[in-house]
């Protein structure tokens, strides 16, 4: 039997930890749809055309190890406001998103527009300064020399871009729970998350 839980909101709000923590614990697989976008946004860096590498994306796409580099994530966010683009991508995400067992994806655009139907929807977000805060330590973390500032106008200039775009923008769905996690530790919201998932299941 198919269970689908989405989960959507912006860059650096706890979406990945959230989404493989409910993942874990219920035994669901788990697919981070920004991934998908990340990947086109590689191949369109080395030069190839954004809806042909969307159409043609493989796992070797997949697995590429700059999949996570600020440049890749800013290249992301541009082609996913080309519709062919997203267009390319939805029938992967629905299929995965009905497998037998339930699954776990996150995301932009789970809630609205891939599985509108899912059986829960969370929107995780968090302010712009608190989310450049966590990037940043990351970052500084793997050996980055960036700067606070530079990440901050980052994630703001990503933020601007996925919510604005006119195709399946970033926004919480009418059914969605809102989880804001500015002022909570992520093992908090995860409790949370996990108590609303057992509820509906
Ligand atoms: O979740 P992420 O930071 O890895 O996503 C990278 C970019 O991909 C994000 O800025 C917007 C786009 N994206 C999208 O438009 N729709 C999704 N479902 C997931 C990601």
């Amino acid at each position: 039997m198919s269970f689908t839980i989405a989960i959507d909101g912006p860059a650096a709000a706890g979406k990945g930890t959230l989404s493989r923590g409910i993942a874990e614990h219920f035994g669901l697989a788990h697919l981070d749809t920004g991934l998908l976008y990340r990947a086109v946004g590689a191949r369109v860096r080395d030069g190839d055309e954004a809806v042909a590498a969307a159409q043609s994306l493989t796992q070797a796409d997949l697995a590429r190890d700059d999949l996570r580099s600020a440049d890749v994530a800013q290249a992301a966010s541009v082609v996913a406001a080309i519709p062919e683009v997203r267009a390319a991508l939805v029938a992967f995400q629905r299929s995965f998103a009905r497998r037998d067992g339930g699954a776990v994806l996150d995301g932009r655009d789970i809630g609205t527009v891939i599985c509108p139907d899912a059986e829960v929807k969370l929107y995780v977000t968090a302010s712009a300064e608190v989310r450049a805060t966590r990037r940043f330590h990351e970052l500084q973390a793997g050996g980055s020399d960036t700067t606070y500032d530079a990440v901050l106008e980052d994630v703001k200039a990503r933020d601007h871009r996925d919510a604005n775009r006119a195709e399946a923008p970033m926004k919480p769905a009418d059914d969605a729970v809102i989880l804001d996690t500015s002022d909570l530790d992520i093992g908090t919201v995860l409790a949370q998350a996990i108590k609303i998932v057992g509820n509906r299941r």
